[in-house]
C-alpha cells in the first residue's frame, strides 16, 4: 500500500545499548518525522552520561520523555492521548515517575501542558537537549522545568547518538537543522527554529563510526538537505558580508554528498528532504557518479497548481517542477520520486485539484505521503486564509490522489518484475518468519526466502511477483557490493 503516514502508528518506544553502571530508567517515544527519532537518539546519549538507561516498559520508567510533532493536528491530538496515559500509570502505579514532552510541541503548548494542564513536569524544545541534565536536576527538586529557546547554530554535531531500537543495518544521520523556507501551511520553521548546518568532519567521523559498527545504510537527514552549506568553518553569522563567506571555502550539498559516498564506497547512501527550489544538477550529477548513492529521490510538490504553489510560498512553479523532474529522467535513469501532497489548501479549487492529479500523472511517482490540509496556529496561512474547503472536499480529492497513487505504485513495482535487483537485508519479512525484508536502492521493499542470507547482506534478488508496494523475489547471489565490502 501507499505510504499514508498516521501518526497514531509511529510512536514506538525504544530499546538501546545499555550501559551497566547507569541505575534510573528512561522510557522514550518518537512521533512525526525521521528527524525526531534521530534527535531521540541525542537526548537518549545526553541521558546514558547522566545515569539513565531506556526501557520499553512504561510501568517501570523514573523518566517519560515523549518526542513531539505538531505538523498537523491530528498528530497533536494523538500525543495529547500518550500524556493522558502516561499520567494514569503515575496516579495509579509509579507515583514518583516524571512526565516530559520534547520536540515540536515543546514551544507552542508549554504553559499550558506546565501550568493549566499540570500533566508534564518538564518541557524542552528540539534545541535545548544539551541543558536536559540541568533541567532534570530542577524536577529532582521539586520544580518544573522548561527550555524551550530555539538555537541558530546547535547542530548537536558533538553527540554522538545512541542508535535506538534499530536493525542494526540502517541509520539515520543529521545534517542541517530546522528551516527558512516559511511556507505557509507550516510550522517546522516555528518549532525548530532557523535553517543551520553541521560541521561536515563530524558528520563524516558519525558516518565512519556507523561503518565501523556494521551499519550498511545511511540517510543523512534535514528539512531541506539541498540547502545544506557549511561556509569554510564557520556559521554565516560569523561573516560579516557576503564577500567574506565567498573567500571563505564553502561546501554545498552535492561536496557533502560527495564526501560521504568516497568516505565510504560500500555503504549506501540516502537522504531526504529535497526541496525542488534548492535541488542542484550538480547534486543530481554526485548521484550519478557514485553508484553507492541511491538512486531515489523524495520531492515534494505540495500542489499541481501555480497559483496554489503561490499561496502556499513555494518558492518554484509546477513547470519548474516538471523541468527539474525531467532532469532527474535524464541524468539518473530509473530513479524512484516520492512526493508530499497537501490536498484542501485554502481556495483549492476543483481545476487545481486537477493540476494536482495531472502532475502526479506526468510523473508517476514511485509512492507518496498525502495529507488533508490541516490549519496550524500561528502560520501564515492560519493568520491570512480561511480553511474554506469543506471537509467532505477535502477527503474526497484525498482519496482521488491515493487511488491514483496505489495505481502508479503498481505501475511501478511492475516494471521491476523480471529484473534482478540489489536488496539490502533488514530484518524478517513481517508475513512470513521464513523470508527476509530489504529496501532496493529505489526504496521499494522487497522479500524473498531467507536461505543462507542474513541481516546486513547485500543480495541480488530476481524479482518474480509483486504487490503495489512491495516486490517479491528470489535470490541469485551476494551483490557485487557485498563482495567487495568483504574483500573476498
Ligand atoms: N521539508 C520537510 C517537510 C516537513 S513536513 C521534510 O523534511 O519533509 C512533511 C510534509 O507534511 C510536508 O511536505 C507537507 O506535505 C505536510 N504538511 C506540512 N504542514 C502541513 C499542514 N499544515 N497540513 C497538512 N500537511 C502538512
Ligand atoms: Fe515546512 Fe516548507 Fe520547510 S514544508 S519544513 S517550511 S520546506
Amino acid at each position: 500500500m501507499e505510504k499514508i503516514i498516521d501518526e497514531t502508528k509511529q510512536g514506538s518506544a525504544l530499546l538501546q545499548e545499555q550501559k551497566a553502571s547507569n541505575t534510573k530508567k528512561l522510557f522514550i517515544e518518537s512521533y512525526g518525522c525521521q528527524m525526531n527519532f534521530n534527535d531521540s537518539e541525542i537526548v537518549a546519549s545526553i541521558l546514558a552520561d547522566i545515569g539513565y538507561n531506556t526501557t520499553n516498559l512504561l510501568e517501570e520508567a523514573d523518566l517519560v520523555l515523549v518526542n513531539t510533532c505538531s505538523i498537523r493536528d491530528k498528530a497533536e491530538q494523538t500525543i495529547r492521548k500518550r500524556l493522558e496515559k502516561y499520567n494514569a500509570v503515575k496516579r495509579e502505579e509509579n507515583p514518583d515517575m516524571k512526565v516530559g514532552v520534547l520536540g515540536c510541541m515543546a514551544e507552542r503548548l508549554k504553559e499550558k501542558l506546565l501550568e493549566e494542564e499540570k500533566i508534564v513536569d518538564l518541557v524542552v524544545g528540539p534545541d535545548a537537549y544539551k541543558d536536559l541534565p540541568n533541567l532534570l536536576k530542577e524536577v529532582e527538586e521539586g520544580r518544573e522545568a522548561v527550555n524551550v529557546i530555539l538555537s541558530k547554530d546547535e547542530t548537536y554535531g558533538d553527540i554522538s547518538p545512541v542508535r535506538l531500537g534499530g536493525n542494526g543495518v540502517t541509520a539515520f544521520v543529521s545534517i542541517t537543522r530546522g528551516c527558512d523556507n516559511m511556507c505557509t501551511f507550516c510550522v517546522v520553521p516555528f518549532t525548530r527554529g532557523r535553517e543551520r548546518s553541521r560541521d561536515p568532519y563530524s558528520i563524516i567521523n558519525e558516518v565512519n563510526d556507523l561503518a565501523k559498527n556494521g551499519y550498511k545504510e545511511i540517510t543523512l537527514l534535514g528539512q531541506n538537505v539541498d540547502s545544506y552549506l557549511w561556509y569554510g568553518g564557520g556559521l554565516k553569522k560569523d561573516f560579516k558580508n557576503a564577500s567574506e563567506i565567498q573567500k571563505a571555502t564553502a561546501i554545498n550539498f552535492a561536496q557533502l554528498l560527495d564526501m560521504v559516498a568516497t568516505a565510504q564506497p560500500h555503504i549506501r547512501i540516502r537522504f531526504s528532504t529535497s526541496n525542488p527550489q534548492d535541488m542542484t544538477e550538480d547534486v543530481l550529477h554526485t548521484m550519478a557518479r557514485h553508484r553507492n548513492i541511491c538512486k531515489y529521490i523524495h520531492l515534494p510538490f505540495q500542489s499541481g497548481s501555480n497559483r496554489i504553489l503561490k499561496e502556499m510560498n513555494r518558492q518554484h512553479t509546477r513547470e519548474e517542477y516538471m523541468e527539474l523532474i525531467d532532469k532527474i529522467r535524464e541524468i539518473l535513469p530509473g530513479c524512484s520520486i516520492s512526493h508530499d501532497i497537501i490536498t484542501g489548501f485554502p481556495t483549492e479549487t476543483e481545476e487545481d485539484h486537477q493540476d494536482t492529479l495531472s502532475l502526479m500523472e506526468y510523473v508517476k511517482y514511485d509512492y507518496g505521503f498525502m495529507f488533508m490540509y490541516s490549519e496550524r496556529p500561528g502560520t501564515l496561512a492560519a493568520r491570512k486564509l480561511e480553511d474554506d474547503v469543506p471537509e467532505e472536499v477535502k477527503k474526497r480529492r484525498l482519496t482521488e490522489i491515493v487511488d491514483l497513487q496505489r495505481e502508479h505504485s503498481a505501475f511501478r513495482t511492475q516494471e521491476m518484475v523480471g529484473k534482478v535487483v540489489e536488496v539490502l537485508i533488514e530484518r524478517e519479512a513481517r508475513k512470513s518468519d521464513e523470508e527476509w525484508s530489504g529496501r532496493t536502492p529505489q526504496n521499494t521493499v522487497a522479500v524473498f526466502p531467507k536461505e543462507h542470507y542474513k541481516p546486513g547482506d547485500f543480495v541480488n534478488v530476481k524479482i518474480l511477483d509483486c504487490t503495489s508496494a512491495t516486490l517479491i523475489g528470489e535470490a541469485v547471489g551476494y551483490s557485487e557490493n557485498q563482495l567487495k565490502s568483504n574483500n573476498f
